[in-house]
């Protein structure tokens, strides 16, 4: 069994190592124009040269649980596309997004300010209550977040495309009821897959039916979201503010103005990263799992597009 691995801006030497050391009887190398044809591929961002020259592939796992980028390429029809399925992903986005609505609820930034200004000074406890949080998609993250913020007692909302019943969270399912999910959160998580049913989805008329002072957390892809509609419900005081991982352009660019504006917060496409060790660690498991016939979990629906 022959095994390649191709990055774009990654160095693959640890990745061809650490699959070598889990499943020694492959042979595992980096890819490199002319240089074979493989069984399984590991893959982030590869060129269409590369699939084009790799006929003889029956699987491509994705280093990352979002496969849009690799969606746009030429696929063969007949190429199993699989994608992380969690490997340490799930409990550093819930980290990251219970981080930034704590943040958010009680008001840590404005004690941030009063330390700089060596001011003591009490904020008016608020209610939970006030602050329903509606998790949009309900996936391997999205249904790790909607248990994370149960925890921490807040009201949550999910919504996904087909209905998926989580313990003490309200399901919304399908476009028809997407209004009454907005209408009753302030918070707003984004974890859904970029599609062309998604791609777009966080605009004026969707945000603006978040209740008043309504809150984005953006942690999905940055092409969900319309920034100028962002930037306008915020400048006009509809929404609070924003925390956002992913954007239209990466790196943000230096002139963006989402970097200095007072009421968004900015992170480097970092709320989950994909971990090396547990990765190597489910993708040989699957390549082993596959070999005996078993079926495996985050198999790619390219018509879905996630
Ligand atoms: N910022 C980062 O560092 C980072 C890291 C990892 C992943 N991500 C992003 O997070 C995304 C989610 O990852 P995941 O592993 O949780 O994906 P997943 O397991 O495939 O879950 C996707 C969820 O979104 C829902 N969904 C898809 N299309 C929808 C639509 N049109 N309307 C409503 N709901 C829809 C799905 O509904 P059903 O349940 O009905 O299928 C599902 O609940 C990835 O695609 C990636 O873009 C970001």
């Amino acid at each position: 069994m022959n095994i390649t691995v191709c990055f774009d801006k990654l160095d693959p030497a640890p990745w061809v190592q650490g699959l070598q050391a889990a499943l020694p009887q492959a042979q595992v190398s980096a890819w490199a124009p002319g240089s074979g044809v493989a069984d399984h591929a590991v893959v982030w961002a590869p060129p269409q040269a590369f699939i084009d020259e790799q006929v003889g592939l029956k699987t491509l796992f994705n280093i990352g649980a979002g496969v849009d980028a690799l969606l746009k390429l030429q696929l063969p029809p007949d190429l199993q596309v699989v994608r992380l399925d969690d490997a340490g992903m799930s409990v550093q986005m819930a980290e990251y997004v219970t981080h930034a609505v704590i943040r958010h609820f009680r008001e840590f930034d404005a004690y941030a300010a009063d330390t700089q200004a060596g001011r003591w000074s009490y904020r008016k406890p608020r209610s939970r209550a006030d602050f329903p949080v509606g998790v949009m998609g309900l996936g391997v993250l999205g249904a790790r977040v909607a248990q994370a913020l149960r925890v921490f007692d807040y009201p949550v909302n999910g919504y996904s495309r087909s209905p998926k019943p989580i313990e003490g969270v309200r399901g919304y399912a399908g476009t028809e009821q997407l209004g009454a999910f907005l209408q009753a959160s302030r918070i707003l998580v984004n974890l859904m897959p970029l599609t062309p049913e998604t791609e777009n989805i966080l605009n004026r008329e969707t945000l603006s039916q978040l209740q008043p002072g309504g809150y984005l957390i953006n942690v999905a892809r940055g092409r969900h979201l319309v920034e100028e509609d962002l930037m306008a419900l915020i400048d006009s005081g509809h929404l609070a503010g924003a925390t956002l991982d992913v954007f239209r352009t990466e790196p943000l660019p230096a002139d963006h103005p989402f970097w200095r504006h007072p009421h968004i917060t900015v992170t480097p496409h970092t709320s989950a990263r994909t971990l090396r060790d547990e990765s190597i660690a489910q993708i040989a498991g699957k390549i082993l799992a596959k070999q005996r016939g078993e079926p495996i979990r985050g198999v790619v629906d390219a018509r879905r597009g996630y």
